[in-house]
């Protein structure tokens, strides 16, 4: 493999990686899990596992994929046969890239939507009524459209490759999404109620703190960070030799989890800002409004209730979440067309338009299906799926791999790897704690 794709620069594979671990997860998936489950609480409780949990996970799909230059059932095959197993790597190999292909399937209708809230701005703007209320009602007509429009978007971008196509547009879209970011959270905040979201974002009640919260919280820390699912491991196989690992690992993280907590800055306000304005924000039970009704009713009502200004807000708002949902998605995408790519040797855009097809599908499937499959398939890939494949990525490079296969993956960007406190501490930490720790909290929700 030669002629192997490779990100040109640190900023080039720090923005794909963030623009990867940035996305609906953060701006959606925090907030409304927050105002799920009760607020402060979970903050604290998910930041300890990011960086508990979370971030060791991401070290090591980085690891292995910077070592194994491969796409992850390669690699795992190939730590597998090591010890005589590599059927195991294939099975668990292929059990992540099953369960990329499916996050992507349903996480393009969640885009979509995002997609066609951002055109109605557009089309309010115009006075386009009839239009406008088709794009924000919930029809399958709709949601086949936009899902179908977003995925041809993610399927152009990774038919260009990896330093053309991933890293280029990451590193144009991100800084575009950081800009628009800090310009709603300042007007957001400026706004009447915001202050009484903010208590309950920041101050935390631990009383009757229900099990769930931790499984939440880890399923959360999981899917913002793409673990498991061989994402970062396909990423880290196309870093360059000289990137020092533990650090670029904690770099994104810590933008990941910083992305996160300032989306709660952005969000949690928000729903009190629309309560002032006159919107309910309570379900009927009495709890806040959480899940997709947040994003899809109380901040269009919120940016309904602002007059012309609102439109500009909300235009702001849903190119904000499209773009986050873009380089979010094409590391999806990415994780079977490199398995296409590279084991099969069929060219990028024929595998690219082959794999998002037969995607497609599945996505259409969901629609038809909404109501039974759209929870499901989300609880599947994302509460249960993604870190017990966490456990097995910490089990292949814990237990099959020789600590010292570890140092050579690190060495050559760290040249002081073998006194470092990283791996002083990490090859144990996944061997022994990781495992142990995920599997406790997954066994909460039983
Ligand atoms: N991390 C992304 C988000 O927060 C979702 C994702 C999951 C991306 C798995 C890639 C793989 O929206």
């Amino acid at each position: 493999m030669a002629s192997r794709e490779q990100f040109s620069s640190t900023t080039g594979f720090v923005m794909a990686a963030a623009g990867s671990a940035i996305g609906l997860g953060n701006i959606w998936g925090f907030p409304t899990n927050t105002a799920g489950n009760g607020g402060a609480a979970f903050v604290v409780i998910y930041l300890a596992l990011a960086f508990l949990l979370a971030y060791p996970a991401l070290m090591a799909e980085l690891i292995i994929g910077r070592a194994s230059r491969a796409n992850i059932v390669t690699s795992l095959k190939g730590i597998g046969a090591e010890r005589g197993i590599a059927w195991a790597g294939v099975l668990v190999g292929l059990y992540g890239v099953v369960i990329a292909s499916l996050i992507y399937s349903f996480y393009s209708i969640v885009a979509g939507w995002m997609v066609a809230h951002w055109a109605e701005s557009v089309t309010s703007t115009l006075g386009l009524t009839g239009i406008s209320e088709w794009l924000v009602g919930f029809s399958t007509e709709r949601n086949v459209i936009f899902t179908a429009l977003f995925m041809a978007l993610t399927m152009a971008i990774i038919s260009q490759g990896v330093s053309a196509g991933i890293e280029r547009w990451s590193t144009r879209l991100m800084p575009i999404m950081f800009l628009l970011f800090l310009a709603l959270i300042i007007y957001v905040l400026l706004q009447e109620g915001a202050t009484e979201g903010l208590k309950l974002y920041l101050i935390p009640d631990f009383s009757g703190l229900k099990p769930e919260v931790f499984v939440n919280a880890m399923g959360q820390a999981f899917f913002s960070l793409s673990l498991g699912v061989g994402t970062m491991l396909i990423y880290g196989s196309y870093l360059g030799e000289k990137e020092n690992l533990p650090r670029i690992g904690a770099i994104v993280t810590l933008t990941d989890t910083g992305i996160a907590f300032v989306a709660g800055l952005l969000i949690m306000p928000a729903i009190f800002v629309a309560k002032e304005y006159g919107t309910n924000v309570f379900t009927d039970s009495g709890e806040l409004i959480a899940g997709p009704d947040l994003i899809f009713q109380v901040l269009p009502a919120l940016f309904g209730s602002m007059g012309s200004a609102g439109l500009v807000v909300a235009f702001a708002f849903f190119t904000l979440m499209t773009i986050a949902a873009l380089t979010s998605s094409i590391s999806m995408l990415e994780v079977p067309v490199s398995l296409a790519c590279e084991h099969t040797g069929i060219k990028r855009n024929k595998a690219t338009l082959m794999i998002g097809s037969v995607i497609f599908v599945i996505s259409l499937i969901i629609c038809f299906n909404f109501n039974s499959l759209f929870v499901w398939v989300i609880n599947f890939t994302t509460v249960y799926s993604q870190p017990i494949l966490g456990i097995l990525l910490c089990i292949f490079v814990g237990w099959l791999w020789h600590r010292n296969r570890i140092l050579e993956a690190l060495k050559p960007g760290m040249p002081e790897a073998e006194s470092s406190l990283f791996f002083k501490l990490w090859p144990v930490y996944v061997r022994f704690v990781c495992p142990v720790l995920i599997a406790l909290v997954l066994l909460q929700s039983l």
